[in-house]
């Protein structure tokens, strides 16, 4: 169902956590152990990724529009993890629709993951050339911008955004033609707002030099991210041309909860934007939503 004032209209689909339970223990030495064990304890009850492929026929039957990974595709970076979550995607590139993915904190969980590059081995022909940061422009001009947020950590869930990454999204930012503009991040830049409050140890680092840079747009600016969980569509505190998404967990299951999995849909207009929450309670649903304000930075 697309208006026919949209431009484009864009699937956000974040934090998969396909999941592997490793039994061997020889490849339990570092972090991973944490990681094993959250997985056994936890993933295996929250994210039944057994409805992997009927979630996504019904995604595919959602509406037409590109398809935005948000990242945290695995939950501890093994190959066994990497090709699920592949294997996922790859069910939206037979179907003929872009696909544009960037990674979690998730997909460079342990340093030996990001030595051996997986994330960039498993989607080598996804990975804009150049890396990130870069700009798509989106099939009806919109641009999109992914920013880089992530790195691996010995035992926080912090990401990063270094100074020249922050001076490249604003180079983009600036050379974007007059119009709506969406950025995404796997890490959101508000720590907090009505739906969540991330923890110090969750955040990403300098997160305020990116905001600055959102908020300095001139233009309409949507800023997409993942990683808490939670959906959230607000209004920024500071900035009356700025907006935040924060889609959940695409297979979350919480418990005491009826929600059995969620995406985000982004439709941009001439100058502005309209979101729609899906969400799975049995059935899945469509809800609109209407942006709330935000909360600054503590
Ligand atoms: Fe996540
Ligand atoms: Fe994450």
């Amino acid at each position: 169902m697309t208006d026919s004032a949209t431009k484009d209209t864009l699937f956000h689909i974040t934090d998969l956590h396909f999941w592997k339970v490793l039994l061997q223990p020889w490849r339990l030495m570092n972090k991973r152990l944490l990681g094993n064990a959250n997985v056994y304890l936890r993933r295996r009850h929250d994210f039944h990724m057994d409805r992997a492929e009927e979630f996504a026929r019904h995604m595919l039957k959602a509406g037409s529009g590109g398809i935005l990974f948000g990242g945290d595709f695995t939950s501890t970076a093994t190959d066994e993890e990497f090709l699920l979550a592949r294997r996922f995607v790859d069910l939206f590139l037979e179907a003929e629709r872009p696909v544009y993915v960037m990674p979690g904190n998730h997909d460079v969980y342990t340093f030996e993951s990001v030595r051996k590059q997986r994330f960039e081995r498993y989607f080598h022909d996804l990975i804009p050339e150049g890396g990130y940061p870069c700009r798509i422009d989106l099939p009806g001009g919109t641009p999109l911008i992914l920013a880089p947020t992530v790195t691996p950590n010995f035992l926080s869930s912090k990401g990063r955004i270094r100074a020249k990454e922050v001076e490249a999204v604003r180079q983009l930012l600036a050379d974007c033609p007059s119009g709506p503009i969406l950025v995404a991040g796997h890490y959101p830049v508000l720590h907090r707002t009505h739906a969540y409050d991330s923890p110090p140890s969750r955040r990403l680092r300098k997160a305020e030099a990116l905001h600055a840079v959102l908020g300095g747009t001139g233009q309409p600016t949507l800023y997409v991210a993942g990683h808490v969980h939670r959906f959230s569509y607000v209004q920024d505190p500071g900035y009356p041309n700025l907006r935040h998404v924060t889609t959940p967990a695409f297979f979350l299951k919480r418990r005491k909860e009826p929600t059995q999995g969620a995406f985000s849909e982004i439709q941009v207009q001439a100058s502005d934007f309209v979101v729609y929450q899906h969400v799975c309670e049995e059935v899945w649903r469509r809800d609109s939503e209407n942006p709330r304000h935000g909360h600054l930075t503590p």
